[in-house]
């Protein structure tokens, strides 16, 4: 009978358009934590990434910065917590020769910008520039190395350059230059995308020279222990997560990549803010694969590295559609909406889900290219759907992973369905829990019934970043219609929660 009565209620509720949802937080089960690298970000020469984005120079504009570095960009990225930040490229690393980015301005060479639009590269923002910008950022720089064309020496001289505080050849150039201290960079890239713009190579073969320039990559400093990544899989291409473990000895290799793009199909991206339905639900499905992505090269490194030594580090992700109409192919500028916020909220989640072996994530990328956080426009700057879901999330940097049961609804669109809520949470170093939800059903609300193992909460507060429809953005002349507000679709009763969670919403709780 009380089945009966039961199934009835749930009935009545998705009747009203309520679908139910239910999780366990199993706090007594944390054990690993999310490190905050994973909320890194990516900026490449390409299109206005940097020149127009980050960067307006030191002379000749209007626009407030520091050394040439924007100020409304570096106040936004620290306001949002930016733990690392990629750089010179993509693709742009393998033609990269940084001494082409050193020395007097007006004496730096112009090259051409092969891969991104054919536009001539001053070399106006380089080494220096980049790192003092880190700095002024509050983030650690991860340098990605030229393999693809490039020597070992000239990696080999740029890690001394970058990172040697004694009398070498490279330090006396950067102190010519005027950088009297190393700046200690740990993250470094050795290559980017070796099987395909970075020397389109085959595993075996780039697992060899990976250990070539790797071992000529000096630790000058031990207190920033050299972190070198290798240039990892394509999305589901597990054979060269597979050779790269097998082949490199793990005492030369700390990281390994991984790029997956949320893209419908690369022939036909659709666009950025007048998509379909079936656009959104297919871009969602190629995010959520993440999950099995992840677990799949997971389960390969595991299998020669049980201990988990190597990371798994996502260092470009994100959603990738056509360019605004009107902009040139090759800058890959593009708006940002509802979709991407939706996007960036359930990739999250599944980057806490895997937090023992994801260790660092990039975005792709920060201003104006792909799924950017931030969009400028000469003198103006927005905030993009994604910023605030970054800027929520960033609660859970550095936290303790919760691991999280969960029976969701479907999300239905023709004959295929998506899981419509995808949840995680943390505790912080305080003891402050927080859950972070995505409903990914633009068309439902949806209940979820939270039961909270281990955590003695007493209040609940909330945001919540949601609009009227998914294909919602930010524009310069309406910059907040999409921005997040107070929470009030959460009640705390005993270690039961109950979220009503808006369809097409993010929301983060912190529990006290
Ligand atoms: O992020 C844009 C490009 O996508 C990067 O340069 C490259 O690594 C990837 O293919």
């Amino acid at each position: 009978m009380k089945k009966i009565i039961t199934l009835v209620a749930l009935a009545c509720l998705s009747l009203q358009g309520i679908a139910q949802n239910e999780v366990t937080i199993n706090a007594d089960q944390a054990k690993h934590q999310i490190n905050k690298h994973i909320y890194g970000h990516f900026a490449e020469h390409l299109g206005a990434c940097i020149y127009g984005g980050l960067y307006v120079g030191e002379s000749n504009t209007k626009i407030p910065h520091v050394n040439g570095v924007r100020k409304d960009v570096i106040e936004a990225l620290k306001k949002m917590k930016i733990p690392n930040l990629r750089w010179p490229g993509g693709c742009f690393a393998d033609t990269y020769h940084w001494k082409d980015g050193i020395g007097p301005k007006a004496q730096r060479p112009s090259i051409v910008n092969a891969w991104w639009g054919g536009v001539t590269e001053d070399n106006s923002f380089g080494t220096h520039d980049f790192l003092n910008m880190c700095k002024e950022l509050g983030t650690e720089p991860y340098l990605a190395g030229n393999v693809g064309s490039g020597t070992v020496k000239e990696l080999a001289d740029w890690v001394q350059y970058v990172n040697h505080n004694g009398v070498s050849p490279m330090a006396n150039l950067r102190k010519e230059n005027g950088a009297e201290k190393a700046w200690g960079v740990k993250y470094w890239g050795v290559g980017n995308e070796a099987w395909g713009c970075g020397g389109n190579m085959r595993a075996e073969y780039y697992a060899n020279i990976y250990r070539q320039y790797a071992t000529f990559m000096t630790n000058w400093d031990n207190d920033s222990k050299l972190f070198r990544i290798a240039s990892g899989a394509n999305s589901n291409d597990f054979n060269w997560t597979e050779v790269l473990m097998r082949d490199i000895p793990h005492n030369m290799l700390e990281g390994i990549a991984l790029h997956h793009y949320s893209v419908i199909d690369w022939g036909k991206k659709g666009p950025a803010a007048t998509f379909t339905e079936e656009q959104y639900f297919k871009t969602m499905q190629q995010a959520l694969f993440m999950d099995e992505l992840i677990q799949k090269h997971t389960d390969i490194m595991d299998k020669y590295d049980p201990k988990k030594k190597v990371a798994l580090v996502v260092d470009e992700w994100g959603g990738w559609y056509e360019v605004e109409p009107n902009t040139n192919p090759g800058f890959l500028y593009q708006q940002n909406t509802m979709r991407d916020a939706i996007l960036a909220g359930a990739t999250l989640n599944i980057f806490h889900k895997h937090a023992e072996r994801v260790r660092m994530a990039n975005l792709a990328q920060v201003v104006n290219v792909l799924q950017a956080v931030v969009l400028t426009n000469g003198e103006k700057m927005i905030l993009t759907p994604t910023y605030h879901v970054l800027e929520m999330y960033n609660v859970h940097q550095d936290a303790t992973n919760l691991p999280i049961e969960i029976k969701t609804n479907s999300y239905t669109y023709g004959t295929e369905k998506l899981p419509a809520v995808s949840v995680s949470a943390s505790k912080d170093k305080a003891g402050v829990v927080h859950i972070s939800l995505t409903n990914v059903d633009i068309n439902k609300a949806q209940e979820v019934s939270i039961n909270l193992k281990g955590i003695a909460g007493k209040s609940v507060t909330g945001r919540v970043l949601t609009s009227a429809k998914v294909q919602d953005h930010n524009t310069f002349d309406q910059p907040e219609k999409v921005k997040p507000t107070v929470f009030s679709g959460a009640t705390l009763t005993g270690s039961t929660l109950k979220v009503k969670l808006p369809a097409t919403s993010v929301v983060v709780l912190e529990l006290k």
